[in-house]
């Protein structure tokens, strides 16, 4: 089973915001309006270039070798620099990119009480809901959420799985068997890029952990104030997300102490580093904190696939990548552990990852 609390939690009123939005399209509850710090400075963002790292997936699986070592540099680079990068020629064909956005659009367009169906029950991440909230005055994201657990089996909850739209099920089988091919693929580039064996990942993750959100950001009214998900790094190894057809900018990662937007590129997908390559890496290749923001007029949706090693596996730095200069920063743990304190605790920045992090040592 997926990891749930055992707590018991007081969400309070949490209000739909794709209701909110059709009944009172100008009013932002107070609780969806930030602190000051934590407000995104919109107005004062320039249009960021398409700095993010582009990653061509055919010269990767491609016979030409020197193009494969340029590109494996390439994705070395913004592993290391960017923590993301967007795939692209990524060989997934477009109807299955096309038809799991239909029917993530389909579901969200439900009345209410249908998707309603299928609960998020307060601090578990499955179904239809706000997830990461644990208490009454915490603030809340501009976004609703349909979460599944997909592999393995076990980790499935089939009463969440809606009936509605048709095809529902059939399509996110469909995508997620693809996405999971490629998220082995990039896993061995990765590894390749660190100098390490191809097939390291694999065989470490035994029977991988897989999960899909989709989360649906209404316009907003007053983008100034709200978010529409709260700054974090994710627990994954990687995350592969696709952005709606015609997106808005809405995802932003923190480089150097700047929001910087990731330019939605049409039939990319964007990749990030996780919390658990973090830790595996011995921090050489970073997870990213990263967010999401709203648009006054116009409606965003993604589609996030999250890849993690079985909860069965214990984890720490790999012995090849600590050394005298590279010491020890994270300890061993139990995935399955890990998890389950990412989902009982709200997103905070990198700050589950302090589970993980032995404090460096300080000299007399
Ligand atoms: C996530 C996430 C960003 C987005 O779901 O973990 O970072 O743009 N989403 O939806
Ligand atoms: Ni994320």
């Amino acid at each position: 089973m997926a990891p749930v609390p055992s707590f018991p939690i007081k969400v309070g009123h949490i209000d739909d915001v794709q209701e909110l939005r059709k009944t009172e399209p100008t009013n932002v509850p107070q609780r969806f309006v930030r602190d000051m710090s934590e407000r995104p400075k919109l107005a004062a963002m320039v249009p960021s270039p398409n700095d993010i790292p582009i990653i061509d997936l055919s010269k990767l699986v491609g016979s030409d070798r020197d193009e494969q070592g340029r590109q494996i540099m390439q994705l070395k680079t913004a592993c290391e620099e960017w923590g993301f990068f967007q795939v692209v020629n990524h060989g997934i064909d477009s109807s299955v990119v096309e038809n799991i956005e239909e029917v993530a659009k389909d579901f969200f367009m439900l009345p209410l009480e249908e998707k309603q169906k299928y609960p998020m029950a307060p601090g578990t991440v499955q179904g239809y809901g706000q997830a990461f909230v644990f208490s009454e005055n915490q603030k809340l994201d501009w976004c609703n959420m349909f979460a599944l657990g997909v592999e393995p089996p076990c980790i499935r909850n089939p009463e969440l799985w809606p009936s509605k739209p048709a095809h529902f099920g059939e399509t996110l089988e469909v995508y997620s068997r693809e996405i999971r091919q490629l998220c082995k693929n990039l896993l061995r580039y990765i590894a390749v890029s660190l100098g390490l064996k191809g097939d390291v990942f694999e065989e470490m993750f035994g029977e991988a952990v897989q999960a899909v959100r989709m989360n649906y950001y209404p316009s907003c009214s007053r983008p100034d104030l709200v978010l529409g998900l709260s700054p974090h790094s994710d627990g994954s190894a990687i995350t592969v997300l696709q952005q709606g057809k015609g997106s808005s900018v809405g995802l932003q990662i923190l480089k150097e102490g700047k929001w910087v937007s990731v330019q939605p590129i049409p039939n990319a997908l964007v990749i990030n580093i996780g919390d658990t390559i973090e830790v595996l890496t011995n921090g050489r290749y970073k997870s990213v904190e990263h967010r999401a923001v709203t648009h006054k007029e116009k409606d965003r949706l993604s589609i996030v696939t999250f890849y993690a090693p079985s909860y069965e596996v214990e984890l720490g730095p790999m012995a090849e990548l600590v050394d005298k200069k590279n010491p020890c920063r994270y300890r061993r743990y139990n995935h399955g552990d890990y998890s389950k304190h990412y989902v009982t605790n709200k997103l905070q920045g990198k700050r589950t990852l302090e589970f993980a992090k032995i404090e460096p040592e300080t000299s007399a």
